[in-house]
């Protein structure tokens, strides 16, 4: 191997050891597999060399003259980790040992929200002597480094979406498709959820009405995280529930959209065509199992069984579907009912909230829906409302003890802004719904 495959040999087995860290304590024998990795391929490269570094570039990593174009395009979401936390450059001395590299990944792995002011001063003070990292240039604007923070962050979000866009497409088309990067992106973007979960259901909020497949499958994923982080799942366990989401109704994209997409009723045979989605949606993922894991494929097949097993596919023998499915199986209905036309209008929240409870113990498992709406409240935060005091308002926390009265910010008129807790006010009540598609979309610049 020639010193640049080499190099890009342990970069990327340094991103792999990375990715399992966000997922794995350095105590887990996974992250042991892929620290032996990545040190092994670092010892390789230092014995032709006392030390090397690694740049980036205008978002391209490279070294020396070298820009390493195609691995940059598959760890972009790893090159904007490391740009967030101000590294542009990483030096690698010779002598350096196991333990300092696992410390670097470590801190690699801690979210930017927690970590240090200054990076060089941290890795010194735990203990890593052969690492450095710095900046390639330090700019004097710090206005304008303010302002690339602020279009990083939307940045990477953006990216992240596209990332997973684009593995879905990859799925749909028979490729092979990159499992560390999109598991890396899955983590991104459930990190930030964590941190800041009210901007992705707001976001979720307002994309709901978006009625494309595409946002179909991120809204349930989104939705999904959300629930089984609130449930207390471990983060393995919800990287997973939300990855099979996003992937729930791959098998769809393969049934003929004058099928999916007809107005009338649909005769038996088309219905049975539609059936076919989840059975077919499994076999397409079972080949991406050794990525993706069987939580995947497991949930595309089970997503329309149901509780009592009376859905979809009909199976020769009873078993109840495994809680993941039943989990993603909550979130996809309850995204699909916000879809949903009667008269040219959407179906509001509190419709769906009774529609829902009426399929309790029988689709939905029924504590499970119960949670479900303890958790995202019957009006979820960010959904915009007409009180019957004809203000605008938008609803920014849930009343776990009145899931149907939550507490809301009154946005329009502006005189009126205040903050009201719907229950302890029995004067002023939801009026209706409005759709940030259409009649709310004026009032979306004051959320
Ligand atoms: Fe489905
Ligand atoms: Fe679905």
């Amino acid at each position: 191997m020639v010193m640049m495959e080499k190099i890009e040999q342990y970069i990327k087995r340094l991103i792999i050891c990375l990715q399992i860290a966000k997922i794995y304590t350095s105590s887990h024998p996974k992250f042991n597999e892929g620290l032996n990795a990545a040190f092994d391929s670092l010892t390789d490269v230092l014995r032709e060399r006392q030390e090397f570094t690694i740049g980036i570039i205008g978002g391209e990593l490279a070294y020396e003259r070298e820009i390493f174009f195609e691995l940059s395009q598959k760890i972009k979401s790893a090159i904007t980790v490391l740009k967030k936390k101000g590294i542009e450059r990483i030096t690698f001395t010779k002598g350096i040992d196991k333990e300092e590299l696992s410390k670097f990944i470590e801190y690699l792995a801690i979210p930017e929200t927690e970590q240090p002011e200054d990076c060089q001063k941290h890795i010194v003070t735990i203990g890593i002597r052969n690492i450095t990292v710095g900046k390639i240039k330090s700019s004097e604007d710090t206005g304008r480094e303010a302002e690339e923070k602020i279009k990083d962050s939307e940045e990477y979000y953006v990216e992240s979406l596209k990332t997973i866009k684009a593995s879905i497409e990859d799925v749909l088309g028979g490729k092979a498709i990159d499992g560390v990067d999109f598991r890396f992106n899955v983590i991104g973007v459930m990190e930030n959820l964590m941190k800041k979960h009210n901007e992705f259901l707001r976001l979720a909020a307002v994309k709901r009405y978006d009625s494309t497949t595409f946002w179909h499958l991120l809204n349930t994923s989104i939705l999904s995280m959300y629930f089984s982080w609130k449930l207390g799942f471990s983060k393995e366990d919800f990287l997973d529930i939300s990855t099979a989401a996003i992937f729930h109704d791959v098998g769809k994209i393969f049934i003929s959209r004058k099928i999916i997409q007809k107005p009338g009723k649909l005769s038996e045979e088309e219905f049975d065509i539609v059936r076919s989605h989840s059975a077919l949606g499994a076999q397409i993922l079972l080949k991406y199992s050794q990525t993706l894991g069987m939580i995947v494929p497991l949930v595309a097949f089970e997503h329309h069984l149901g509780y009592n097993c009376k859905g979809y596919p009909k199976l020769s023998f009873k078993q109840a579907p495994h809680t993941a499915s039943l989990i993603v199986s909550i979130c996809d209905v309850y995204d699909a009912l916000t879809q949903r036309r009667s008269y040219k209008r959407e179906y509001s929240p509190a419709l769906i909230y009774e529609i829902m409870m009426k399929l309790k113990g029988e689709l939905f498992h029924p504590e499970l829906l119960d949670s479900f709406f303890k958790i995202l409240g019957v009006w979820p935060y960010g959904t915009l409302i007409l009180l019957s005091d004809d203000s605008v308002a938008v609803v920014r926390e849930q009343n776990t003890y009145d899931i149907l009265n939550p507490i809301v910010e009154v946005i329009f008129p502006s005189e009126k802004k205040s903050h009201i807790n719907l229950a302890d006010s029995s004067n002023i009540t939801i009026k209706s719904f409005l759709n940030p598609a259409s009649e709310g979309k004026q009032y979306l610049p004051l959320i």
